[in-house]
């Protein structure tokens, strides 16, 4: 069975930050062709959604981006930012986490 692996963003700030970088993410999953990534011998969908608060709300509403979490394996990032897509797609493919944007 095929698994997902999906990008959730909160779009619970007061300005569209939230749905600026899930549009950008969206549009650089398919830049970089990366529908379906193949990860440990297993093939895996891409979803980028949005959500509701994450409840890391200093990185949404106090700092200057968003927060997202890459379910179900994280990692999980704030102050994101539209620019910050490529690299976190890459990081998909890659396996390794954007080291600047991660929370604790
Ligand atoms: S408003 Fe984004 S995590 Fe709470």
């Amino acid at each position: 069975m095929k698994s997902v692996v999906r990008l959730f963003v909160c779009t619970a700030q007061k300005d569209e930050i939230g749905k600026d970088v899930a549009r950008a993410l969206k549009v650089e999953v398919k830049k970089q062709g990366l529908k379906s990534l193949f990860s440990g011998g297993d093939k895996h969908k891409i979803r980028v959604q949005t959500c509701n608060c994450l409840d890391l709300c200093k990185h949404c509403k106090k700092g200057p981006g968003a927060a997202l979490v890459v379910y179900p394996e994280g990692p999980v990032y704030g102050d994101v930012k539209p620019r910050d897509a490529a690299d976190i797609v890459q990081h998909l493919s890659e396996g390794k986490p954007v080291k600047r944007l991660l929370l604790d």
